[in-house]
């Protein structure tokens, strides 16, 4: 029930004239520290909204720009960076791993690369993946283990269809071109046999001089101009069980790798290509 406002008696405070079963509600001011640290705050508030950007399209007039800063630190990182880019971007993968300086600056900066763009296919350290995803750390190449193969590599990519000088020949695929599956059945025995793997299969062996050995080498020793891996060393891109082999003689395998050209800074494939070649596999 409402009544009139008036003073409470006990405390001196003015009551607001509410009362509810004869308690009566008292108008107690907020305490003022409260009071300003709340007017603080809006303040605060007009301040910032007028000062920085707080509003959708307003700048805020100090122009105060995280994103501009960004671009300015980057651009300063770069012009820092510059120089040795330049000398990696001029000197060949062999000169960069002869010059102490150069090749310190080529494996860190390899490092990092390498994990941005190779590792999702290539594994971490270069390890290879099940797949077709060859070991880059191992000194079995497809296509040559040299600076110049590994940067050619590198550049023009792997059946990629973008690049006209992309790596990489079609293996036919069996099934379709002339065998029949006991044929391949046979001609996978004697792959096997190559690595020693398997048991010696005559009838394979005549199948694989007549169809194979043009590309693979007569004992399966690879050839690296047609990119024909070599078949002798217990190494495997596609799997080395008789399933998997046949699979791949059947049907033909064709594993694609990005051309690189164009898409990193030719520093950056020098740098790569160093990198690589340290991995452990590096030929001269
Ligand atoms: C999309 C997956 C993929 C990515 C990404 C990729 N590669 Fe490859 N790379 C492959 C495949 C697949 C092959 C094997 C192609 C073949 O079967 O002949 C290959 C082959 C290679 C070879 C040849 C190896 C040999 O034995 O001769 C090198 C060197 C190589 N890659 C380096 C790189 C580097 C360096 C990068 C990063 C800039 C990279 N690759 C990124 C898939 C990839
Ligand atoms: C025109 C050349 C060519 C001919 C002919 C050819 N191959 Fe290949 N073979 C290749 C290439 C290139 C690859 C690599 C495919 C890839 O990397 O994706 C390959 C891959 C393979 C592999 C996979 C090796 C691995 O590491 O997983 C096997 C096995 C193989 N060939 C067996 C044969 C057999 C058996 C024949 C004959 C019946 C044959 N190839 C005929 C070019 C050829």
């Amino acid at each position: 029930m409402a009544r009139k406002p008036e003073t409470d008696a006990a405390t001196g405070v003015a009551t607001t004239g509410h009362e509810w079963d004869g308690i009566r509600e008292l108008d107690t001011p907020m305490p003022s520290w409260w009071l300003y640290t709340f007017y603080a705050t809006i303040a605060f508030a007009l301040a910032w909204v007028v000062l920085y950007p707080a509003l959708p399209f307003v700048r805020g007039v100090l122009g105060a720009d995280t994103r501009r800063q960004l671009a300015e630190t980057m651009a300063t990182e770069r012009a820092k960076a510059e120089p040795i880019l330049a000398r990696l971007r001029a000197a060949t993968p062999e000169a960069i791993a002869a010059d102490p300086e150069l090749r310190t600056h080529a494996l860190a900066g390899g490092r990092i690369a390498f994990a941005t763009s190779c590792a999702g296919c290539h594994g971490a350290g270069g390890q290879g993946a099940p797949g077709g995803f060859p070991s880059l750390a191992d000194d079995d190449w497809i296509y040559g283990g040299s600076f110049d193969d590994i940067r050619t590599t590198i550049s023009h990519g792997v059946r990629n269809g973008e690049d006209a000088e992309a790596r990489g020949t079609a293996m036919p695929a069996f099934a379709q071109a002339g065998l029949t599956m006991a044929q391949i059945g046979d001609v996978a025995e004697h792959v096997l046999s190559l690595s020693g793997t398997g048991p010696a299969n005559a009838a394979g062996a005549t199948l694989f001089a007549e169809n194979c050995a043009a590309c693979h080498g007569d004992r399966g020793e690879g050839n690296r101009q047609v990119g024909a891996p070599r078949l002798d060393d217990r190494i495997w891109l596609y799997g080395g069980d008789k399933a998997s082999v046949t699979r791949t003689i059947a049907y033909s395998r064709a594993g694609v790798m990005p051309a690189w050209q164009g898409r990193l800074d030719p520093a950056v494939i020098n740098m790569l290509t160093v990198y690589v070649h340290a991995l452990g596999g590096g030929e001269q």
